[in-house]
């Protein structure tokens, strides 16, 4: 019976047990436990209850710190809003429910906070200049709690510099920066600088724990290493095409400005680019060129410098003569001949008409003081290496009055009646005009021709007398007189009076009878010399 009534009893008990248990009052915190809420986020806390008909909430900080939140109160739960999260919301929350008759519950939940919201800011010259000081920036952002921050700042990879914050006791979130100085390098150049933020807090659940940020470098160098091709070589042929290359290293790219340097150290700016293109080089592009190398940022240049020989066979550049080509006589004359080459030519200056060189072989200038008509004429110059000559010819005009006039009678000597012919020669530059006058009867000349020869045929006594040669031009005029005179007179008995002319070269002005020759024979020439005495003798 005992046994029946407690099985009985059991029974009612199980009922009571499921009635009991349908009805229990319970509560829980969500999310229970502990959590972790990032600082600006939002953060609701649900107290929440079953079997209580119309519990009563309330919420507090274990501290009695302000709750930090909005409670807002349900008929079964009741949430507390924490929006947004901030450093006051850093506690253990505890819920109390009361359910009237049944009793009173209560729950804690540990809230703990962090803030890691972005990247890191790296701040850098966005133009450094190589082997000046860097400094950069890395700015990590409302971070909590900072004593546990790291930061890593990498070069490629390779740490530069790391910093912790373990003694940090900032009680906000705060914006932590590293500031580290560095030396860029050219090679630095397009490398990546890293910021490597980590909040490495191990029984905190939140992601991410480490950020990071890069940023390339940019740095500027140069310009360095500067030098110059020559193509296709630094001595090219006269005609050849010439290339100079100026090559440098820089960033950013460096300016290349050409020049030569020209006598008395001036210099001649010639192109902006980095290629010089001569298409065909002349000896006087030898010389010295430079390249010029400017960065304009880091305001630094570097020059390079070549030197230019053009080779080749001899150019004649000069050939000339001072004061003119055409000069007068008694003037001062050089004549000056100047060839360029590489090697140097061997210069020969002479005229042409003589054989052999003029002054040594090298001769550059031949000075001809008071020139005189000789002198006159074609004058070459020949300027020679081993590659070649060239020579190149002048003419020297040597204008002079009148000379050497001479005039030349044929037949030496005649009889009355016969012809004579009278020849008046006479050099000078331009060629002189010739013309011939007769002394009159009066003393006055008179002009009987423009011709250098006068003949006059079947002479008569009217016809002797002193005939005067003018030789003329701009530079002066010479003058000359024969004289016709009876010689000897013949008796010869069947002849009518005939007479020998004879004639005497005389002075223009002053007449002496400097010879007298004597008709000997037909053949006699006006040049041959008889002696004075063997021509009286023949006097009859
Ligand atoms: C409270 O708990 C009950 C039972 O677990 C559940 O059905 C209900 O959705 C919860 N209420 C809230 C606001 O979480
Ligand atoms: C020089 O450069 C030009 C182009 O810039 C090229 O056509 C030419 O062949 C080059 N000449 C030499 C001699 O290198
Ligand atoms: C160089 O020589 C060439 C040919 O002889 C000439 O045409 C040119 O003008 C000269 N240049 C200079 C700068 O003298
Ligand atoms: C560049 O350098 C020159 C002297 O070396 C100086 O006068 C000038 O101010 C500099 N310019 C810049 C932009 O730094
Ligand atoms: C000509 O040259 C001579 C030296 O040979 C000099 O004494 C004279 O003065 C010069 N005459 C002129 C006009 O230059
Ligand atoms: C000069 O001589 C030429 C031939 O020698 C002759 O034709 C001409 O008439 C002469 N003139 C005079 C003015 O005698």
């Amino acid at each position: 019976m005992l046994k029946e009534m407690g099985r009985a009893s059991q029974a009612v008990l199980l009922i009571l047990c499921v009635l009991r248990t349908v009805k229990a009052f319970e509560m829980e915190i969500i999310p229970a436990e502990r959590i972790v809420a990032q600082i600006g986020g939002t953060l609701i806390l649900t107290c929440n209850t079953t079997g209580c008909a119309s519990p009563s909430f309330s919420w507090r900080t274990q501290m009695d710190s302000p709750l930090g939140g909005k409670v807002s109160n349900h008929r079964t739960y009741s949430t507390l809003t924490m929006n947004p999260v901030g450093v006051v919301n850093s506690h253990s929350y505890l819920c109390t429910v009361i359910c009237g008759e049944r009793g009173k519950k209560e729950k804690s939940v540990k809230v703990e906070l962090y803030s890691f919201p972005s990247d890191p800011i790296i701040d850098i010259s966005p133009s450094l200049v190589a082997g000046e000081p860097a400094p950069v920036i890395c700015k990590i952002p409302d971070v909590y709690p900072s004593h546990h921050l790291e930061v890593l700042l990498k070069k490629d990879g390779q740490v530069l510099h790391e910093e912790y914050f373990l003694y940090d006791d900032s009680t906000n979130t705060e914006t932590k920066t590293v500031t580290y100085t560095f030396h860029p390098m050219a090679e630095d150049a397009g490398k990546e600088i890293t910021c490597v933020a980590r909040l490495p807090i191990a029984d905190m659940d939140f992601e991410p724990k480490e950020r990071t940020s890069s940023q390339k470098l940019n740095v500027n160098f140069g310009p360095q290493n500067t030098v110059i091709t020559a193509s296709p070589s630094n001595s090219p042929m006269a005609g050849d095409s010439l290339n100079l290359t100026c090559v440098t290293q820089s960033n950013p790219p460096a300016q290349i400005v050409w020049s030569k340097y020209l006598a008395e150290e001036s210099i001649q700016h010639v192109i902006k680019n980095n290629v010089l293109f001569i298409s065909r080089v002349h000896f006087n592009d030898s010389g010295r060129y430079i390249c010029e190398a400017i960065n304009l940022v880091t305001n630094k240049t570097e020059e390079a410098t070549v030197n230019i020989v053009i080779q080749g066979a001899p150019v004649i550049t000069k050939l000339s003569i001072e004061p003119s080509t055409t000069v007068q006589e008694g003037q001062n004359v050089s004549i000056q001949c100047s060839a360029e080459s590489n090697p140097p030519p061997k210069i020969i200056l002479r005229r042409k008409s003589d054989n052999a060189d003029i002054g040594t072989s090298s001769a550059r200038s031949i000075f001809l003081p008071s020139v005189m008509f000789q002198n006159g004429g074609d004058y070459e110059c020949v300027a020679e290496n081993k590659y070649g000559n060239s020579k190149s010819e002048i003419t020297l005009n040597v204008k002079y009055g009148p000379k050497n006039t001479v005039i030349t009678v044929f037949p030496a000597a005649l009889k009355e009646g016969e012809t004579v012919t009278m020849k008046c020669t006479s050099s000078g530059n331009p060629a002189p005009v010739i013309s011939w006058k007769k002394k009159k009867a009066t003393g006055e000349f008179e002009k009987i021709s423009k011709n250098a020869t006068i003949t006059i045929q079947n002479l008569k006594s009217q016809d002797l007398g002193l005939y005067e040669c003018e030789a003329y031009n701009q530079f002066g005029k010479e003058e000359k007189a024969v004289e016709l005179y009876v010689q000897a007179r013949l008796e010869e008995p069947d002849q009518m009076i005939p007479f020998i002319i004879a004639f005497s070269s005389v002075a223009a002005v002053a007449v002496p009878a400097a010879a007298i020759l004597i008709y000997v024979a037909r053949q006699a020439k006006i040049n041959g010399s008889y002696s004075l005495v063997k021509a009286l003798r023949l006097k009859v």
